[in-house]
């Protein structure tokens, strides 16, 4: 499965623009976080792309996410690691992989950094900052869906600091802002 047969299977399954907005934005970090912790850009990436595939069909049927995913993945030969990425992300099958782990901390964390450049004047991650982000992330009342301590698992399991991983995926997210709603 090449970008573009992940990226026409995710516009066929997604209606919404936030969550196609959320689909490209964790594409982007985990782009970003596979090039610095030299891993294979383009199949974290797709693991980003495709991860919430089966939302919209789910709906509030959280216990179905990830594993309708998976079986549509596999029917259309996605990498067996992508797969196992997705199905851990909603946690049905446990995190082994480095992609596995990054996946589960940038799906939250596109949340976080999407609400805190909302609120800025120009609505954009443009001149958002990352002090911006830590201190949005330290209101419990903003953003209070966000599960914090996935975002800060950062460091125990990618081995990266905070403020070095949020600066990354809002890098990340700032390249392709038009794209995401976030110009
Ligand atoms: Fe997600």
């Amino acid at each position: 499965m090449n970008r573009e047969e992940a990226f026409s299977l995710v516009s066929q399954r997604i209606g919404g623009t936030h969550l196609m907005s959320h689909s490209l934005a964790a594409e982007a970090c985990m782009r970003a976080l596979a090039h610095r912790l030299e891993q294979d850009r383009d199949l974290w990436g797709l693991a980003g792309l495709v991860h919430d595939l089966d939302l919209d069909e789910c709906g509030d049927d959280m216990e179905r996410h990830a594993l309708v995913a998976a079986a549509v993945l596999r029917e259309h030969g996605a990498p067996e690691p992508v797969i196992h990425a997705v199905l851990c992300h909603n946690d049905k099958a446990n995190r082994s992989s480095l992609m596995d782990h990054a996946l589960w901390v940038v799906d939250p964390t596109t949340g976080m950094i999407t609400a805190a450049a909302l609120v800025r004047p120009d609505k954009s991650t443009r001149s958002l900052e990352l002090k911006s982000i830590k201190k949005r992330m330290k209101d419990k009342r903003f953003a209070a869906s966000v599960d914090r301590s996935q975002i800060r698992a950062c460091t125990e399991l990618l081995g990266l600091e905070l403020g070095e991983f949020l600066e990354i995926c809002l890098r990340a997210m700032d390249e392709i802002r038009h794209e995401i709603g976030l110009g």
